[in-house]
């Protein structure tokens, strides 16, 4: 009998995963927030990443890491500019890879939205003032998100350094072992920030058209690819603001077919967050059909968002709106989901998912 869907491998670029549920990148403000150890990630990273991979899913995205220090969202999360970062890395890389998962990186700058609290509980939903470890923040226009400052409106030399970070950045993810690097022009950061009209008003050659808005993405992919010509690289996009006149789902197709020549194997399709206060239309599958819209650009995508079963997740595979599934919060709670949705759809290969000590647990139920 042939496995379903979901627990059939999936290839992206020579590298095979072994199923198609994927780990969507999770912040988990876990790092030390000053010191040599700044933006490196420790204990918590291993642990997180090692159940995750243990759990049986393909690929672990690892959550938003910054390319610059005044990239990271908060005080407290990870960074790859350094030697120290990169060694951390690596020995996370090696845990994926010893329970049979491949991992990648989600490489960002936070641009506006940085400087923030950490999401954790008892923590205020503000900027950090720069007295308590915040930093400036900077973005394509002088614009701020809701109650955050106004960012430092980044000069064409600032822009030529942040395209420059992403490329060391993706440089360092190679030799720290990465499967998979994804660039993050989603929620609001500062990639996506530049892709939208409401946070992009330069008058320069990164400002105006949407080709302009693009610019600065496809030319970090571009630096990318002819860096590192094998590696599979994914961007996640918000696919709609959800706010009429935004970066929407026609802007994000031709987005796509664009990535499309210029490298990308893969986009992984979110939505929203660069707009504050607006209404998404969140449920079962909200963002499914724009995957589906995406997808009609010619490249494989990824859906993600509010997909909570394993019957839910092959049906999205099954009826080609998608090519592989991220799974985020149900796999906060509950790491061996993949081996659980294995069983429960009967899949051959649910066996091979299961850790050898583990034998003896119930995952049949
Ligand atoms: C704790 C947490 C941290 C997140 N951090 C990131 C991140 O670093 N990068 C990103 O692109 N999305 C991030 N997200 C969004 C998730 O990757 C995912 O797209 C979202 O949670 C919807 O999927 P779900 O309904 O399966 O949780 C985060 C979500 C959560 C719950």
């Amino acid at each position: 009998m042939p496995d379903p869907l979901l627990f059939r491998p999936f290839e992206l670029r020579g590298l095979v995963t072994r199923n198609r549920l994927w780990v969507s990148p999770m912040c988990q403000y876990s790092c030390p927030s000053d010191g040599p150890e700044l933006g490196v990630p420790g204990d918590w990273h291993l642990q997180h990443i090692g159940a995750l991979a243990r759990g049986g899913a393909g690929l672990v995205m690892v959550e938003a890491t910054a390319v610059v220090p005044e990239g990271r969202i908060s005080p407290n999360c990870p960074g790859l500019w350094n030697d120290a970062q990169q060694q951390a890395f690596a020995r996370l890389v090696g845990i994926a890879h010893s329970h049979g998962a491949r991992i990648g990186i989600q490489l960002a700058h936070a641009g506006r939205k940085g400087s923030t609290y950490p999401m954790l509980p008892d923590q205020p939903d503000a900027a950090v003032p720069l007295a308590e470890g915040g930093w400036p923040t900077v973005a394509p226009s002088p614009i701020a998100f809701g109650d955050l400052p106004v960012p430092h409106e980044l000069g064409p030399e600032e822009v030529a350094g942040v395209r420059e970070a992403f490329l060391a950045a993706a440089d360092r993810a190679v030799r720290a072992g990465f499967d998979a690097v994804e660039l993050h022009a989603a929620h609001g950061y500062l990639l996506h920030e530049f892709l939208s009209p409401f946070s992009n008003e330069r008058g320069d050659r990164y400002g105006g058209s949407a080709e302009n808005r693009a610019r600065l993405l496809r030319e970090i992919v571009r630096g990318i690819r002819a860096n590192h010509p094998e590696l599979p690289l994914t961007v996640r996009i918000s696919a709609t603001e959800w706010v009429e006149g935004g970066f929407d789902l026609d802007a994000a197709t031709e987005l796509a077919g664009w990535l499309a020549e210029d490298g990308v194997d893969l986009v992984d399709v979110s939505s929203a967050a660069n707009v504050p206060g607006v209404r998404v239309p969140t449920g079962p599958s909200y963002q499914v059909p724009l995957a589906a819209r995406v997808r009609t650009a010619g490249l494989p995508v990824g859906a993600v968002g509010l997909i909570t079963s394993a019957e839910q997740a092959e049906g999205i595979l099954a009826s080609g709106q998608a090519d592989v599934i991220l799974i985020g919060r149900a796999l906060l709670e509950n790491p061996h989901l993949p081996i659980l949705w294995a069983h429960r759809l009967g899949a051959p290969s649910a066996r091979e998912l299961v850790p050898g000590p583990y034998f003896r647990a119930r995952f049949r139920g």
